[in-house]
């Protein structure tokens, strides 16, 4: 039976103390530390390493060595491998740490025939999803380990045209599997008019494919500063991006991170020059946690109810919504049994496999005992034949009238009995 609740909402007069509840919450993420997993994905050379190593002001992954650019044209005509690695570092600012795992995908797009490229990739975001799905089904869920990726960085090769078939493949299969985030990559190759059109290109590309890439929510409750620049990234959408951790001078003597050119400096952190800050703000400063939170709430949610309901196992929508600790205690269950259900599948078929074995077995030694008991048949029935010959011979001799004995054997027969 629904019940009314009444709601009254008062001011507490004199403190009480849940006003505190940020700074314990805070005092224990800290604590704890913080995870964040990300996927970089694009092909070779478009400057994936640069601009990780570029947002954590560090080297997380280590640049291709000169001898591995230079082995190329040796190993032209072999088709590259796609691999996924993971790279994990654990970093420090102001006493916060951050374990950041990044995800990488060499090979990816590399290859004369790319059809399958995305294979690895999506297998990849799933069995993450699979592993937590797992683990969050055990008896002790205590110390679940995060996995599951939080972010797609998805480079786009600033060509100026639109998006490829392989980008938009790649982009759809895991759209609703990751927080989508596509940018232009290297786009100081381009002039500041031809990124402005790319973009628009692109986001066309991305409208029409009906491409979800990750938009940081804006709250009833947000400042007018947080919404204007929720609303500039939004409005920046993809963010054309320069990656550099080398530091340069500008002409007017700076020393900044950049990239030096005979015409003159890109500076990697300068917002007019290209959106890095922007990147690295909806990334890492603004919205890591939103990110986390929508992994988990959302698109972790979405491919849990569709991987149960695969599996027969019915869901309610609203599941999403509230969290309800007997419908979450009921999934489990169903969980669990559909797990037992299937191990016992999987017995019965092993079972079933052993046992047509030894009846083809059985069936083989049968027939063999046949054969062998037809051979000897044939050969009694021969012996016997021949014996039938012989008895027929001996009958046929006994019946002859017999002859009277020559006169020399009869006298010596005499003289012996004598
Ligand atoms: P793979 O390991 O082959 O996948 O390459 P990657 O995508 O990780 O590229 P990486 O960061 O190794 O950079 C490749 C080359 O591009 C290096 O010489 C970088 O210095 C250069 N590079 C990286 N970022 C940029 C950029 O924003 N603009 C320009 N012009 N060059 C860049």
């Amino acid at each position: 039976m629904d019940q009314e609740i009444k709601i009254i909402k008062r001011k507490v007069s004199g403190f009480v103390g849940f006003a505190n509840l940020p700074k314990q919450w805070h005092r224990k993420s800290v604590r704890r530390g913080f995870t964040f997993n990300c996927m970089v994905v694009g092909e070779g050379g478009l400057g994936k390493a640069t601009l990780v190593n570029t947002l954590f002001n560090r080297e997380i992954i280590a640049p291709k060595p000169v001898e591995e650019l230079t082995v190329e044209d040796e190993n032209e005509g072999v088709e590259p491998v796609l691999k996924i690695e993971t790279t994990s570092a654990e970093i420090e600012e102001d006493g916060v740490k951050l374990k950041l795992n990044v995800v990488t995908a060499p090979g990816f797009g590399e290859a004369i025939n790319n059809t399958d490229s995305w294979k690895p990739i999506v297998d990849e975001i799933n069995s993450r999803f699979d592993h937590y799905l797992e683990a969050e089904s055990r008896i002790n869920r205590s110390a679940i380990t995060d996995n599951r990726i939080h972010a797609l960085l998805y480079f786009i090769e600033p060509t100026g045209h639109s998006l490829r078939a392989l980008d938009v493949q790649l982009m759809k299969l895991v759209h609703e599997k990751v927080n989508l985030i596509p940018v232009i990559a290297k786009s100081d190759t381009l002039v500041d008019e031809e990124v402005e059109e790319f973009k628009t290109r692109v986001m066309n590309d991305i409208k029409y494919q009906k491409i979800k890439i990750f938009t940081p929510q804006i709250y009833e409750n947000d400042d007018e500063e947080v919404t204007a620049n929720c609303k500039a990234l939004i409005a920046s959408f993809p963010f054309a991006v320069v990656g550099s951790t080398s530091e340069v001078q500008t002409p007017d003597g700076r020393t900044v991170r950049g990239r030096a050119y005979p015409w003159g400096v890109i500076e990697v952190d300068n917002e007019s020059q290209n959106d890095f800050v922007k990147l690295r703000q909806l990334l890492v400063r603004n919205n890591l946690e939103e990110l986390k939170e929508t992994t988990s709430d959302v698109l972790y949610e979405k491919y849990r109810s569709e991987k149960l309901e695969k599996m027969g196992i019915e869901q309610d929508n609203t599941v999403f919504k509230e969290f309800d600790p007997l419908t979450k205690q009921e999934e489990e269950r169903a969980l669990h049994e559909a797990k037992l259900a299937k191990m016992e599948a999987e017995m019965k078929a092993v079972f079933q496999h052993k046992v047509s074995e030894k009846e083809k077995k059985l069936q083989r030694s049968e027939a063999d005992l046949f054969n062998r008991h037809g051979e000897m048949k044939t050969k009694l029935e021969k012996q016997i034949q021949l014996l039938e010959e012989k008895k027929a011979q001996l009958e046929k001799q006994k019946s002859l009238p017999v002859q009277p004995a020559p006169a020399t054997q009869q006298k010596a027969r005499k003289g012996f009995l004598r």
